[in-house]
C-alpha cells in the first residue's frame, strides 16, 4: 500500500498556497494556531476510496472520530458518505450534517443507555455490539421501549495490525470485539436472530489504525469471512460485513495509499459471496487535507540543539507526544536551505509538549509561520484547553473560497463554564 496517488503529488512540496490563498495571509487574518483544510482534497480522497470498492455491493461510512466538523461531514455527505460514529455526540453531528440515519453505524465498547436509546429512536442503520453485556442491554432497551434495532457483532479476530500499540485493536489482549473461541459469537448471533426487537445486520471487524500493509487486513477478513460463511451454513441470515477502517497514510509525503490495491484484495475475497460490504475509513479521507499553521514565538539556542518555540502546543495537536507520530513541518517563509537539529516545541509547561523532536529544520526566525502537515485526521478533534488555552480555529478552502468553520473561543468563554461556589 505504498504507491501514492498521482493526485497528491503536489502535497509533497512545501505548499505555500491553498488555491489562490497564501497560508500566511490566512494566518494573518485568522491568527494562529489555525487549522486549514482543503475541502476539495477531502472529496477527492473519498471518491478515490469509493471508486476502489465500487465493483462490490458496498457503502463507505466516514469515521467521524477522525474529524467531526459539521462542515466536513456535510462535504462528505454530498459525495455519498455515510457515518461511522462512536458516541451520541457524533450521532447528533452526523444528523446535523444531514446524513441519513439509515447511513449511520454506531461502534464502540461503552455505549450508554442514553446513547443506545438515541440511536434506536432515530432508527440508525446498524449498532455494532462488542460484548454479551451490551447485547443484553440493547435487547432490554429495545423491548422495554418497543423499538426495533439492527445489530451486528464486532468480532475480535486476534490479528496484530503492525501499528502503534495505542491504536491497535485487533489482538485478543485489547478490549475490542467478541472472541470466536468457546462459541460465544455464535451464541450471541443466535440471540439476535431470535429476539423479536432485533434484526441481524451481520458482522464487523476493525483491527486498528494507521496500517501500512495489506496483509493484516487480508488475514482478518479471511477469519471474518470463514465465520460468516459458517453462520450462513447454519441457516443464519448474515446480510452485511463491516470491514472497518485503518488505512495508513505516508506522513513523510502526505500521500494516501493506493486504494485500488486494497480494493482488488477485498474483491478477490468477497466478490460473488452475496454480502453487502461496509467500510469505515477516517484518517485516509481527511489526514492529508489539513495543515496546522503556527507562529514562531522564539528561537532558543539550547545546550545541544535549537528549540523552535511556537504558539501551537500539545493541546492543539497531541499526536506527536501521544503516539510518537511524525508530522512534516515546513517553514512558510523562504530562508535558505541550511538545516539544523531542532525540536519544535509548544509553550506548555511540560517536556512532552512538542510537535517534532530532533528534526533537521531550515533557518527560522521569530514571527515566521510554520505549517504542520497531515493533521486533518485526529488533529482538531483531539484538542483540549490544557493551560487554559483556547483551541485553534479551523478554516476550510472549498472551490476557491475560504470559510471559517470553527472560531476560536475566548478565554472569557472558557472561564464562564466554571462554577465557583466559594465566592
Ligand atoms: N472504525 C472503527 C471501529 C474505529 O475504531 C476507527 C478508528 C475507524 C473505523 C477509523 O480508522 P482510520 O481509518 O481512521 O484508521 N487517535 C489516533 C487514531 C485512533 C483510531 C481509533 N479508531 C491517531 O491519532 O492516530
Amino acid at each position: 500500500m505504498s504507491s501514492p496517488n498521482t493526485d497528491d503529488i503536489d502535497a509533497v512540496s512545501n505548499q505555500k498556497k491553498l488555491g489562490k490563498h497564501l497560508y500566511t495571509d490566512l494566518a494573518d487574518l485568522y491568527k494562529t494556531p489555525l487549522y486549514v483544510y482543503d475541502g476539495d482534497q477531502i472529496q477527492r480522497n473519498f471518491k478515490a476510496f469509493q471508486k476502489a470498492v465500487s465493483k462490490l455491493n458496498s457503502k463507505v461510512y466516514f469515521a467521524v472520530k477522525a474529524n467531526s466538523s459539521v462542515a466536513i461531514l456535510s462535504l462528505l455527505k454530498s459525495v455519498g458518505a455515510g457515518a461511522d460514529i462512536v458516541s451520541g455526540g457524533e450521532l447528533q453531528r452526523a444528523l446535523v450534517a444531514n446524513i441519513k440515519a439509515n447511513d449511520i453505524i454506531f461502534s464502540g465498547v461503552g455505549k450508554t443507555d442514553e446513547e443506545l436509546l438515541l440511536a434506536m429512536k432515530h432508527s440508525i442503520g446498524q449498532i455494532n455490539v462488542e460484548s454479551g453485556a451490551e447485547l443484553e442491554r440493547i435487547s432490554e432497551l429495545a423491548f422495554a421501549n418497543n423499538l426495533k434495532c439492527s445489530v451486528a457483532l464486532r468480532i475480535n479476530v486476534d490479528v496484530d495490525p503492525g501499528s502503534h500499540e495505542k491504536i491497535s485493536t485487533g489482538q485478543k489482549s485489547t478490549k475490542f470485539g467478541i472472541g470466536l473461541n468457546e462459541g460465544q459469537a455464535e451464541d450471541y448471533y443466535q440471540k439476535i436472530i431470535s429476539h423479536p426487537n432485533l434484526n441481524p445486520a451481520g458482522l464487523a471487524v476493525h483491527i486498528g489504525s494507521q496500517l501500512t500493509r495489506l496483509e493484516p487486513f487480508e488475514i482478518a477478513y479471511k477469519v471474518l469471512l470463514n465465520f460468516s460463511n459458517y453462520l450462513r451454513g447454519k441457516g443464519f441470515d448474515v446480510p452485511c460485513l463491516d470491514l472497518g477502517g485503518g488505512f495508513g497514510i505516508d506522513y513523510k509525503t502526505n500521500t494516501n495509499p493506493d486504494f485500488s490495491e486494497y480494493g482488488k484484495m477485498v474483491s478477490s475475497l468477497f466478490q460473488n459471496q452475496g454480502y453487502k460490504l461496509g467500510f469505515e475509513p477516517g484518517r485516509s479521507i481527511v489526514a492529508n487535507s489539513g495543515s496546522l499553521i503556527t507562529k514562531v514565538i522564539y528561537v532558543k539556542n539550547g545546550i545541544n540543539k535549537r528549540f523552535i518555540i511556537v504558539d501551537a502546543g500539545m493541546n492543539d495537536l497531541i499526536r506527536p507526544t501521544l503516539y510518537e507520530a511524525y508530522h512534516r513541518i515546513d517553514n512558510l517563509q523562504e530562508r535558505g536551505d541550511h538545516r539544523e537539529l531542532s525540536d519544535i516545541v509548544g509553550p506548555i509547561c511540560e517536556t512532552g509538549d512538542y510537535l517534532a523532536k530532533d528534526r533537521m529544520m531550515p533557518p527560522v526566525e521569530a514571527g515566521d509561520y510554520l505549517a504542520v502537515r497531515g493533521v486533518g485526521a485526529y488533529g482538531a478533534v483531539m484538542m483540549s484547553n490544557y493551560n487554559t488555552r483556547p483551541e485553534a480555529s479551523e478554516v476550510i478552502c472549498y472551490e476557491g473560497e475560504i470559510h471559517l468553520i470553527r472560531p476560536r473561543r475566548t478565554v472569557e468563554q472558557l472561564i464562564k463554564m466554571d462554577v465557583n461556589p466559594f465566592e
